[in-house]
């Protein structure tokens, strides 16, 4: 049966202000531009044809209105506040205890949403209508912007079921996607560029002519009241509901809390969920719930006191290059690493930082003195991505590689991009060398971490891997700082590292390409150390993920010379060169065929959890797929954890795992 044009009008009206919201407030479009275009061509026809039928909402009336002069400022009914800013988690914990203490003993509950970083506005609607809408201005008085603000597509202009009159104070943004696009256009225009998303909306809310401010596509949500009259409304939380249910545009994330605890744990929540936002965010907006508490917390005279923001860390910063040195790494590549002017990121400070290596420093043109800006994104550590060139000193020069191994002066090589000390006795390889062989996840040697390796090393004490285990306490004791205790400990842990399984050997080793799991699995292929050694690179492609290039690295580290001797002397020191038994356990088990990716910081190390995982027959892979069985996440998860729950895959804590494991 044909449909009417009433019925056909709203379901294209439905369409089009679906394929709006999706394009403009979530930027995920399901359809193409031409699609669209279709659809919203077939609305217009149809209201040509039938003017009773017009919706006054219908998405084809957001093309602007005449230009204005200039515009009228008018005062607010209830003056516009802002909120006060926190940086730390102590400073939030501190609002927190104020308002219960405010609160006499009344419980608080708490409202946790995003700070999207726009401009602040009131819309006023009277009688189910939008009929004004102002900016901030000065917080008494606004300018009158609601000709532009009547352009925001997702924005109804018109709600039957609305109280009387009812004003909502709202952020204005503009979509990431969207300011991308701006931006792009402007440069091909030759047009200067907007520095972020926040100066792009205030630009385009600042424009006189509606028509122009149309054709971007500004968004908004409403977070907040100002005059009403005839709401029964008690909560935010009520008040964020409605505000959706009424067809407005609101917060889709927020979450209702009630302790302190959970408050915190609420706010880095947010931290990681907004890297996936549609718009900006500088921090987190913490609200008391009750309209009641609020209402006895009251305001001062710049911000409310049942409100606060609470301010990420930029995850990018810029500071000054100081200097670049070179470190050695444990097979000898060199890394030129940015020694910088301390800055905040993500929570920390930051003073040095990754340039990866020469051919990205030149690429990126860095040079001493530059300002540049670096970045930390969840676990990696920082790294320089850019350099401000108009704030580049006078004279700098390029930053020229070394031409010797910064720290045995040996001669270097060029390797790919690296470059390389090929010195077999060079003291930078052997204190790296030194601190992953000791390291928790390898042959676990509790108190020999980095700062040990490199006091063993300088005082003469290592020279060889092996000699760790010549080590006495007259030794030790002569270092600086090393009373007769610590040494007792140090001496403690390196003789319980000698009946360590086989594949933590193996894996402290440092064999190139030779992680954790694979060290285990060569530990079970071979169960000793010796036929490791002597294996041919076909022998090896018979275990379990080892592949031709692999393989060649593993028999051409075993030829060297340097490593049978240190093999020879690690077996006199009476090392376990052999599996355990229960290395070579049969792998049944709760975990039989399930696959495992663990991402986050756990409370021990990565590998341990990997071991345990395979013992019970688990497997372990690198990234999240449809195939994953759980995800294992500790703290700080970012992505893994994001697609897991895209993915619907399973996401375990370390508790949930531990129930498993029994
Ligand atoms: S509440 C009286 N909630 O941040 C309450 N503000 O730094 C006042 N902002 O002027 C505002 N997101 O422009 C609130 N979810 C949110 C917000 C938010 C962004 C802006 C707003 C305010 C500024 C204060």
């Amino acid at each position: 049966m044909k449909s009417t044009p009433a019925q056909r009008y709203a379901q294209l009206l439905s369409e089009v202000r679906r394929h709006d919201h999706l394009y403009y407030v979530q930027a995920q479009p399901e359809i193409s531009d031409a699609a669209y275009d279709r659809l919203y061509r077939e609305l217009l026809d149809l209201e040509t044809a039938h003017p009773k039928l017009v919706d006054e909402n219908s998405p084809t009336r957001k093309v602007g209105g005449a230009p204005l002069e200039s515009f009228r400022t008018v005062a607010h009914a209830i003056r516009m506040q802002s909120l006060n800013n926190t940086y730390s988690e102590a400073e939030l914990t501190e609002f927190l205890n104020r308002v219960e203490k405010n609160l006499h003993g009344q419980n608080a509950d708490y409202v946790i949403e995003p700070k999207i970083d726009g401009l602040a506005v009131s819309l006023r609607y009277e009688k189910g209508r939008l009929t004004q809408g102002l900016t901030r201005g000065d917080g008494e008085r606004g300018d009158d912007i609601t000709e532009n603000l009547k352009t925001i597509r997702h924005l109804p202009l018109a709600i039957a079921q609305l109280p009387s009159l009812i004003e909502f104070r709202g952020e204005v943004y503009l979509p990431e996607p969207a300011f991308a696009a701006l931006n792009q256009s402007r440069q091909k225009k030759g047009e200067p560029l907007f520095a972020n998303p926040r100066n792009a909306a205030a630009g385009t809310l600042k424009l006189l002519d509606s028509r122009e401010v149309a054709k971007r596509p500004l968004a908004i949500c409403l977070y907040g009241l100002g005059e009403v009259t005839g709401l029964t409304l008690t909560t935010q939380v009520a008040l964020y509901r409605q505000i959706l249910d009424w067809g407005l545009p609101g917060h889709d994330w927020f979450r209702h809390v009630r302790t302190s605890a959970e408050v915190l744990r609420a706010v880095r929540e947010l931290d990681q969920a907004r890297t996936k936002f549609p718009y900006a965010t500088d921090g987190a907006v913490i609200k008391v719930n009750r309209f009641d508490q609020q209402k006895i917390l009251g305001q001062t005279d710049k911000a409310p006191r049942w409100a606060i923001a609470y301010k990420y860390a930029p995850e990018q910063s810029e500071t000054r290059l100081i200097q670049v040195t070179f470190q050695v790494g444990r097979t000898g590549v060199i890394t030129p690493v940015a020694e910088l002017e301390p800055v905040l990121l993500s929570g920390s400070t930051v003073s040095r930082a990754t340039l990866h290596n020469f051919e990205e420093i030149a690429r990126k043109d860095i040079r001493v003195g530059d300002l540049v800006r670096v970045e930390k994104a969840g676990e990696v550590i920082p790294a320089v991505i850019s350099v401000n060139l108009s704030q580049r000193p006078a004279q700098s020069k390029p930053i020229r590689p070394p031409r010797a191994c910064p720290v045995c002066q040996g001669p270097l090589e060029k390797e790919d991009v690296f470059l390389r000390c090929n010195s077999r006795d060079c003291v930078g390889q052997l204190k790296r060398r030194l601190q992953h062989f000791a390291h928790r996840g390898a042959m676990d040697i509790e108190g020999l971490g980095e700062v040990m390796a490199t006091q063993l090393v300088d005082a003469g004490l290592i020279q060889h891997l092996d000699q760790i285990y010549e080590l006495t306490e007259e030794k030790l004791t002569s270092l600086e700082r090393m009373g007769e205790k610590s040494a007792a400990n140090l001496l403690a842990g390196i003789e319980a590292s000698r009946r360590r399984p086989l594949w933590r050997l193996i894996f402290g080793l440092g064999i190139p390409q030779v992680g954790a799991v694979l060290s285990e699995t060569l530990a079970r292929h071979f169960r000793s150390l010796d036929r490791l050694a002597q294996a041919s690179a076909a022998e090896l492609t018979q275990a379990n993920d080892v592949g031709p290039k692999v393989a060649e690295e593993i028999v051409a580290f075993f030829r060297e010379p340097s490593t049978q001797r240190l093999l020879a002397a690690l077996q006199k020191a009476g090392l376990n060169h052999q599996a355990l038994p229960e290395e070579l356990e049969e792998r049944g088990g709760v975990f039989a065929g399930k696959k495992f990716v663990i991402t986050g910081t756990l409370s021990a190390a990565r590998e341990d959890f990997i071991r345990q995982i395979q013992s019970l027959g688990g497997t372990v892979a690198g990234s999240v797929s449809a195939k994953t069985d759980f995800v294992l996440a500790g703290d700080d998860a970012g992505s893994k954890l994001e697609k897991a729950r895209t993915l619907g895959v399973r996401v375990i804590s370390e508790k949930e795992f531990e129930k498993l494991v029994g």
